[in-house]
């Protein structure tokens, strides 16, 4: 691993807490999910340590260590799937922020970490105007020729205060899978009072640790993911710069989110009742206390163990296993569960950023579905969230005999288009 390009996390971004840390579990030095390698030969690859502790003053889930944004995000393969369940989840996020926000033709809707534009462009279409803010140069430049108007920029205070100049305030400030990417949330926290309207809303979409701890999501931690919420952590957070939670919704993309709005703590807006429910849940529910992460931790073991038995059986039986998604979450998944080419075949994906290379750590060719010249027995189900639509897309192999391994909560084959989770 690289020194200069780590910090390592001492308070808790949250609550400011520095002693509090609850150990939750380690995953050993591990390669970032999205560096895809342009080579299969053994060679020297940046791994960075993956441990996950919980704040036991304000229950923030963190990453011990944050890797520096501009070797992640500057140029990113990441680009947002327009999958059915996708663009059926972005229609649902115009409507759920139209209700919230009553949002008037013309009103300006800002995303962040808005990668090529497709969040923005339901939002166009639905009568508002849109300005989009990645740092991703490749992204921007896709989002811009898609006529999505795209600042190339880390979101920060400056940034925030220069398109309220020039764009003026938004109604709806959204971050969709990017929050937990910040480690300095009380910037862009600064930032989003800047541009947001009096009674504008911020809204963001998390994974919801309460998904994460019951479905056992462990591969959606990763060096990009800096912190799980529980929405209690959130309104703390919230609480803390200014803004008061608003409204909650449970979703179930990336494997179970909440869609949370918080508006100016000084603004017209009540707070709804599914926030304090959710909120209770967590803590009459053992949310709040160490044995829910010593559990987490025990039975992602389990898992991991059941899947590399189930895998390895297949193979020495003679059965041929590849995997489907070069996902990032796959790169913890394989990386974490020690699979690799001794196992597995090749990894589909349908990124073109991303065929041709070979997966970060285990090395598998990643492969453009129509270069598969020869089916496997078993698809490794890397892109489990999308389970049940590739399923049903890929039913013909189903037929012909093939099956599916979704690895979580537990290691399961599928041999039939069912709903997986
Ligand atoms: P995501 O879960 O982070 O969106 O990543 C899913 C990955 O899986 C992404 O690289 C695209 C890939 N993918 C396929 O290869 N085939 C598919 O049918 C779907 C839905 C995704
Ligand atoms: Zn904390």
């Amino acid at each position: 691993m690289s020194g200069e390009a780590v910090r390592t996390v001492t308070r808790c971004r949250v609550c400011g807490s520095a002693e509090e840390w609850q150990p939750v579990i380690s995953f050993g030095e591990v390669p970032l999910a999205n560096s895809f390698q342009p080579t299969a030969e053994p060679h020297a690859e940046e791994t960075y340590p993956l441990e996950v502790v919980s704040c036991r003053a304000c229950r923030l889930l963190s990453l011990t260590v944050v890797v520096d944004p501009e070797l992640l995000y500057r140029t990113y393969p990441y680009v947002t799937s327009d999958s059915e369940t996708m663009t059926r989840h972005m229609q649902e996020v115009v409507r759920l922020c139209d209700e919230r926000s009553s949002l008037a033709e013309g009103d300006l809707v800002v995303e962040l970490g808005s990668n090529t534009g497709q969040q923005l462009m339901a939002f166009r279409d639905a009568g508002a105007r849109v300005l989009g803010v990645d740092p991703a140069l490749n992204l921007a430049q896709i989002a811009e020729s898609r006529g999505v108007p795209t600042v190339p920029e880390f979101f920060d205070a400056t940034t925030a205060e220069d398109i309220a100049a020039r764009h003026g305030k938004a109604s709806v400030i959204l971050g969709r899978h990017v929050f937990a990417h910040v480690d300095d949330l009380a910037e862009l926290l600064a930032g989003a009072r800047r541009l947001l309207a009096d009674d504008g809303l911020f809204t963001i979409e998390v994974p919801y640790a309460v998904d994460l701890l019951d479905g056992l999501a462990f591969d959606t931690i990763y060096h990009e993911h800096l912190s799980y919420f529980l929405v209690s952590t959130l309104d703390t957070l919230f609480a803390r710069h200014g803004l008061r939670t608003v409204d909650v919704a449970r979703l179930s993309v990336h494997g179970g989110s909440i869609l949370v709005s918080a508006g100016r703590a000084e603004s017209r807006w009540p707070t709804h009742e599914r926030v304090r429910e959710l909120i209770a849940h967590e803590r009459d529910a053992g949310y709040l206390a160490d044995e829910a992460y010593e559990r987490f931790a025990a039975r992602i073991r389990e898992t991991c163990a059941g899947l590399t038995a189930l895998v390895r059986g297949l193979v020495s039986e003679g059965r041929r296993v590849a995997c489907y998604g070069a996902s990032a979450k796959g790169t913890t998944l394989l990386n974490v569960c020690g699979l690799g080419p001794a196992e597995l075949e090749f990894c589909t994906d349908t990124t073109p950023q991303k065929q041709g290379l070979f997966t970060p750590g285990s090395h598998l060719p990643v492969l453009a579905p129509d270069d598969v010249r020869r089916q496997p027995d078993y698809y490794l189900l890397l892109a489990w969230n999308y389970a049940e639509e590739i399923m049903r897309r890929e039913s013909a192999f189903l037929e012909a005999g093939g099956g599916f391994i979704v690895p979580v909560p537990e290691p399961k084959v599928y041999t039939e288009p069912v709903i997986a989770r």
